[in-house]
């Protein structure tokens, strides 16, 4: 007979060896790291408790209560500042079972109530078969609570391996998926299937790898080399965020200071205005230390959104991007830029939008596929944010595509337009076409038209951009307007909630 404090120490043996050493060597075969590897790499030392390593599944069926321990295929851990479950492979495939699912469960509604982000990181072959619809329904337990906590808590996945069928819907909910390259991938059903069904012949990897998903499908927003390349990163974009809706955006030391000039942006825009030229450059030039953490850098490349500190303020920084498709506004961008600027507001962090945008894409591929229902999420995201708003027009803010990209008119507390700023319906080309159709002398009204337009004082006499400066100086002007809008309160009409065009 084992006393009690043997009993202890053998169960919490059994759960720190998870699915046994042949199972961790596979893991390690495939350039996976385990659960716990992991979670060391991810959480800062001894700043976590793990809960629930006494909790057993319950199955009986199909032999499931002999030959292996029954510890469940999870880690469940919590801190002040975070929660992290962690899905053991080596656990029956970390697959989901009820008692892993009300594991979960239990920290997501403690996290809620607390106010602490949500970090779930998946390597799983999905509901655990053997329990049946037990499984279905802990998905479902975890699902509903990524609903209500969406907005509330910051919630982020990362993918370290299988995640099919229904468990992708976790992921999916969550508010950021990152992916481990190689080794991880997602889809609603596998290869075998998709072959039976469709008769397409397709592996894994391009189905459902990390390429697929951060470049084609946009289902994931970064893509990481390995494990530990994974799990450094998602530290860094950790701290970029607030713990919860009813925290400030985070505040970290600064040493580049908030007054620096940037005399490269003076000329960075080429003279002639159908050259391109790197939106990015941009942005590391204002931000604090060239720090910016870009979200979805390969999908939808003609806008660009991500996370950077100004004066060690968090900031969320959407930019059209003129080296892409002119930095034209299209399905894709509008969807990636919409989910971008909410999450901003829902967790308080102010956004600032470069705006280079000749327009909305034309093409019937374009409202074929509904660029009117889509196009209108950006719009109805800039909107509705309540949190401070800057935009700074640096070339072209073309017909509704101005409107849309924060104008003041959506509400922008501080709009400024560059020196190269052009506010119109459209360039000077399109426009004569239309207006002097058939009429001589088209060059000459080509010419009128870019010295009424083609430049920022429209807007400027309207008060719709707040000033006209010098490039060099954007960076400070920001800094000092984030102090000043820190204190911004702004609240829309009551509602249950909104209805953005889906
Ligand atoms: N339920 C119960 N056990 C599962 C499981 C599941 N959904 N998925 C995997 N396992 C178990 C396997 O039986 C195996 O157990 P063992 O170590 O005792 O042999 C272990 O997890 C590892 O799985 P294995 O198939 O050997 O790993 P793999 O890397 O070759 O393949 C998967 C991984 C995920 C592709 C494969 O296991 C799979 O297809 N699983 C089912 C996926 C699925 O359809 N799930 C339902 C979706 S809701």
């Amino acid at each position: 007979h084992l006393s009690v404090q043997e009993r202890i120490d053998k169960k919490r043996k059994a759960a720190l060896v998870g699915g046994g050493q042949k199972r961790i060597d596979a893991q390690h075969k495939r350039g996976k790291l385990t659960a716990r590897e992991r979670v060391e790499l991810l959480l800062d030392p001894n700043s976590f408790v793990e809960y629930d390593m006494f909790v057993e599944h319950r199955c009986s069926d199909f032999g499931m209560e002999q030959d292996r321990n029954k510890v469940t295929s999870s880690l469940i851990l919590m801190s002040s500042r975070t929660t992290c479950s962690q899905t053991d492979f080596t656990v029956f495939g970390g697959s989901l079972s009820g008692a892993h699912a009300q594991k979960i469960c239990k920290i997501m509604d403690q996290a809620v109530m607390v106010g602490a982000p949500v970090i779930g990181l998946n390597d799983s072959g999905g509901a655990r078969i053997q329990e049946g619809v037990e499984s279905l329904a802990g998905y479902a337990d975890i699902f509903l609570r990524n609903v209500t906590a969406s907005g509330v808590v910051p919630q982020i996945s990362l993918i370290m391996g299988p995640c099919a069928g229904g468990a992708v819907y976790s992921p999916a909910l969550t508010d950021f998926t990152f992916m481990v390259k190689d080794t991880s991938y997602l889809f609603i059903t596998g290869p075998d299937v998709v072959k039976s069904v469709t008769n397409e012949d397709v592996t894994q990897e391009e189905l459902g790898g990390a390429k697929t998903h951060t470049a084609v499908s946009g289902v994931a927003h970064r893509a990481f080399e390995n494990d530990i390349d994974a799990l450094l990163n998602l530290r860094d974009f950790f701290n970029f965020l607030p713990l919860s809706n009813k925290d400030a955006s985070p505040v970290i030391e600064c040493h580049d200071p908030s007054d620096r000039l940037v005399p490269g942006l003076d000329t960075i825009v080429p003279m002639e205005s159908t050259k391109a030229y790197d939106m990015l450059d941009i942005i590391h030039g204002i931000v604090d230390e060239r720090d910016f953490f870009e979200i979805m850098p390969n999908y939808a490349k003609n806008i660009v959104v991500g996370f950077a500190r100004m004066n060690g303020r968090t900031v969320g920084i959407v930019g059209n991007q003129p080296k892409v498709a002119s930095g034209c506004l299209d399905i894709n961008s509008s969807v990636k830029g919409a989910r971008f600027v909410r999450f901003c507001d829902a967790f308080n962090i102010p956004i600032i939008t470069f705006v280079d945008v000749p327009g909305f894409l034309p093409g019937t591929a374009q409202e074929y596929g509904g660029i009117i229902r889509h196009g209108a999420k950006l719009l109805f995201a800039f909107a509705e944010a309540t949190v401070p708003k800057i935009t700074i027009i640096t070339r072209k803010a073309y017909g509704g595509a101005y409107d849309v990209m924060s104008s003041k008119h959506l509400r922008g507390d501080m709009n400024y337009a560059w020196p190269t700023a052009e506010v119109a319906v459209m360039g000077a080309k399109g426009a004569v076409q239309i207006i002097f159709r058939g009429k001589e002398n088209q060059a000459e009204a080509e010419a009128e038209y870019v010295e009424k337009f083609a430049n920022p004082f429209p807007a400027a006499v309207r008060g719709f951009v707040d000033d006209i400066i010098e490039p060099s100086t954007t960076r400070k002007r920001i800094c000092r307007d984030l102090e000043v809008l820190a204190s911004k309160k702004q609240v829309n009409p009551w509602k249950k909630h909104a209805n953005i065009p889906l």
